[in-house]
């Protein structure tokens, strides 16, 4: 008989400690809302008392799912648990989650506090936790460099208190399969009442191990499983929810355990998070990267159209790639739009569908054939990412052998039109010497990469940069068949990241 595996999605918050990845409240809602359709159980929504953005983003996102259940994470602190309770409280299942260090270097060096000390703060933390709702989680930080018997007195004494799920984070990535398996089973074994509460694991990929973990800990009774979309997360990331779910279903004996995720919808989402943060998915990554499919040998391709299982470890569809990935031009019509995007994975409003539509015979009229990736990149783009302070409305550039490159970009500044105009030593910097002119924003340029987003020379290209301004870094992404568009897109988009960091701080001291 199978047991219910918990996926505990932290796109929202772990994965929002991305350097750059800074999301604004209308992108977390869209990725929440998105969550929601894959099929996670629980979504972390942020830090309530990192920064006041944090704790609107929180409240907006508890609001606006209907069904999941929403954690808001906190210190072990009185305070830190009321910012958080009344952020989730209007979720329609709210979760606190609070956490302390339970290892040696945490407790001497960070905490400075005793293990008695922790072991009273953590059950405080629990009980004062406990008045608002019953649903209550405790993460023992840097669990797997914990001392084992700490660690289970640690959380037996929470159960006792009324935690319902025990987090056992291998905060630093330092843990190996075969070990952080048998940690897993000691702490089962020697955990008091631990029937009482699910256990769950919180993994990161230092050492490239955050799935192989993961999976070693479910196999060995862990029934939540904390991840991200696309593995992004503080430092190297943390588990990616597409790897553990698809190794659980390409491989079933390896636990006796199913969630309720959608797996056609894991590439829209992974889409959708990519562009929202701006971390780009190597494309070599596993199940979601642009290559985890493509087969270039001459000997895998004939095996494949013989029988895909041949190289084939799963079917593309299952994760959400199309059957048919030459679609629809020029003289396609609304409904035509509609049903691929719903093979894709995209439910859209009809006010939504009507603004795609229009941009989708833009490019139509630019480029031949719209496959997937250009059709996602208008989606992505112009609906899924929201309340943004800059626009871009026109950009006419004008460069060649002879002349200097001079750039004209009329723009909405929180609705507000202005133009303005740039030279510079090539298209891409005068077009951002004008969107400086205009915004009166000149961060440091720190990356600029640009790639194709299909095959052709009509592909669109795709762009993302690395801005920096002070002590604010932040990615911008932007696509369009020309690549000077494309730039400007991207390095609008990278203004107004920085502009939400700038006004939503993040307050360091809380990590
Ligand atoms: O990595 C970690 O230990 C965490 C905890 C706060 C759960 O993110
Ligand atoms: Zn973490």
């Amino acid at each position: 008989m199978s047991e219910r595996l918990y996926i505990f999605d932290t796109t929202l918050r772990d994965g929002e400690q991305s350097p750059g990845a800074t999301m604004n409240s209308a992108e977390k809602i869209r990725i929440a809302t998105q969550l929601e359709e894959l099929g996670v159980d629980i979504i972390e929504a942020g830090f309530p008392a990192a920064s006041e953005g944090d704790f609107e983003a929180v409240s907006l996102v508890a609001k606006a799912v209907k069904n999941i259940q929403v954690a808001g994470l906190c210190r072990a602190s009185k305070a830190d648990i009321d910012k958080a309770w009344g952020a989730v409280k209007l979720a329609k299942n709210p979760r606190i989650h609070t956490f302390l260090a339970t290892s040696p270097l945490h407790m001497k060096y960070k905490l400075q506090m005793s293990e008695e000390q922790v072991l009273e703060r953590a059950v405080e933390a629990v009980r004062y936790a406990k008045q608002f709702t019953d649903n209550v989680e405790f993460s023992a930080e840097d669990g797997s460099r914990s001392d084992r018997d700490f660690l289970c007195k640690v959380f037996s004494a929470v159960i006792e208190a009324g935690a319902t799920t025990l987090n056992l984070p291998d905060t630093v990535g330092y843990a190996v399969p075969h070990e952080f398996a048998d940690l897993v089973r000691y702490v089962m074994k020697n955990t008091k009442d631990m029937n009482k509460a699910i256990l769950s694991v919180h993994c990161h990929n230092d050492l490239g191990l955050a799935t192989a973990n993961t999976l070693a800990a479910i196999a060995a009774g862990a029934r939540q499983a904390e991840v991200t979309i696309n593995g992004i997360g503080e430092r190297a990331g943390n588990t990616a929810l597409e790897e553990v779910v698809m190794a659980l279903h390409t491989r079933p004996g390896l636990a006796p355990v199913k969630t309720g995720i959608d797996t056609t919808r894991i590439c829209p989402t992974s889409s959708l998070v990519s562009m929202i943060t701006g971390m780009i998915v190597q494309p070599n990554k596993a199940v979601v990267g642009a290559n985890a499919f493509a087969h270039e040998s001459g000997i895998h391709q004939d095996g494949v159209l013989k029988n895909p299982m041949t190289y084939e470890i799963m079917n593309p569809e299952l994760v959400g790639l199309s059957k048919n990935n030459l679609v629809i031009g020029k003289h396609s019509g609304r409904a035509a739009l509609r049903s691929k995007l719903e093979e894709m994975g995209y439910q859209l409003s009809d006010e939504e569908l009507k603004k795609v539509f229009v941009k989708f015979k833009a490019l139509a009229d630019k480029k031949k054939d719209i496959l997937d990736a250009d059709i996602e990149a208008l989606v992505n783009e112009d609906i899924m990412r929201g309340g943004e302070y800059y626009s871009l409305d026109y950009l006419h550039v004008g460069c060649g052998t002879t002349v200097t490159p001079v750039a004209h970009v009329k723009m909405k500044i929180e609705g507000e039109s202005v133009s303005g105009f740039g030279d510079g030593n090539g298209p891409i910097d005068a077009a951002f010497n004008a969107i400086t002119k205009v915004t009166g924003e000149k961060p440091e340029l720190l990356r600029f990469t640009v790639s194709a987003l299909t095959g052709g020379t009509d592909a669109q290209g795709e762009v993302t940069v690395r801005v920096k301004d002070g002590e604010f870094i932040s990615l911008g992404k932007g696509a369009d068949p020309d690549i000077v568009t494309a730039s400007a897109k991207a390095y609008i988009n990278g203004l107004n990241r920085l502009n939400h960091l700038k006004k939503n701080p993040v307050n360091k001291e809380s990590f």
